[in-house]
């Protein structure tokens, strides 16, 4: 397909105006109700991102929250993870309704599994930090072109990768998320509570809620070895790579 095509494609679809033939079959409400569940579980993402890049200003001072936040964020990307993956199988073995609905564009089918894989690359390597402690987070692995690699770096690399993949996926995905969860979203029958399933869309939001908010009680602990007041033994080993 031509580049110019493809490009066409994404900007139409981020319009939020793309015709997105999404059956509405029952009991969980199909394609649509799929849709409907990623929209949501996408603009909870959106705010839990936007608190925890605010924790970036000051992450050392904020660490409690930057810890909190990011653990929060877990259950709902793994939740976006399990309902776009539905998606791709039911698309992939045949399933009519989701055949019908079709692929997103080419360019964001592309995208998709790379925003997922920095997503979860980014909280897993967050979670290791907290796991082994500052002490040794800040041991140098290896050296490349000069410039020590320590699992800090390892975690700030990862937080570029999501930064520009989730950055150029939410340019595409807002609009429409937007027109979904609103009822405006064109080639759907009637508003959102039409949709079959909106019970089971929001159990699984409520659960996924409460799971968070579950593993933040239990890991948020872990975030005392990275207090200033020197929580971690004897506070930052001198000399390494990534500054207190
Ligand atoms: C930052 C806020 C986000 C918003 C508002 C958002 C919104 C959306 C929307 C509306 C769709 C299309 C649903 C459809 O009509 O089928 C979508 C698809 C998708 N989202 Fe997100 N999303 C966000 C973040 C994320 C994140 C962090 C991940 C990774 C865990 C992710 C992974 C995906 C994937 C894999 C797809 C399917 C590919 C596609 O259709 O583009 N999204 N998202
Ligand atoms: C489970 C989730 C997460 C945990 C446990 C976690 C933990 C940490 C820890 C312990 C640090 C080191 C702080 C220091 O150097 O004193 C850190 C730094 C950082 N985190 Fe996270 N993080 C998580 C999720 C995230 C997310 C979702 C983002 C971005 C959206 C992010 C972006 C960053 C950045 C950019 C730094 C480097 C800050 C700097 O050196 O100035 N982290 N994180």
């Amino acid at each position: 397909m031509p580049i110019p095509r493809l490009i066409d494609d994404v900007l139409h679809e981020a319009s939020g105006r793309a015709e997105r033939r999404n059956a509405v079959t029952a009991p969980s409400g199909g394609p649509a109700g799929n849709a409907l569940l990623i929209a949501w579980t996408g603009l909870l993402l959106l705010v839990l991102i936007a608190a925890e890049l605010i924790t970036l200003l000051d992450v050392r001072g904020l660490i409690d929250w930057h810890v909190g936040i990011g653990v929060l964020l877990i259950p709902v990307a793994l939740l976006k993870t399990a309902a776009t993956g539905w998606r791709i199988l039911r698309y992939y073995t045949g399933h009519q309704p989701y055949r019908t609905a079709g692929p997103p564009p080419t360019l964001l089918r592309v995208l998709g599994p790379l925003v997922i894989a920095s997503t979860l690359g980014l909280l897993a390597s967050g979670i290791v930090l907290i796991v082994v402690g500052e002490e040794r987070s800040r041991q140098n692995l290896f050296t490349a072109l000069g410039q020590r690699v320590d699992l800090i770096t390892v975690h700030q690399a990862l937080f570029f990768a999501f930064a520009a993949l989730a950055g150029l996926h939410l340019l595409a995905r807002i609009a429409p998320a937007l027109a979904l969860t609103s009822g405006r979203a064109p080639g759907r029958l009637g508003s959102t509570t039409a949709v079959a399933g909106s019970g089971r869309r929001t159990l699984a939001l409520s659960a996924t809620v409460v799971a968070a908010v579950i593993a933040v009680v239990l890991l948020l602990p872990l975030a005392d070895d990275w207090q200033d007041d020197g929580g971690g033994p004897g506070g930052p080993p001198p000399g390494s790579s990534s500054p207190p």
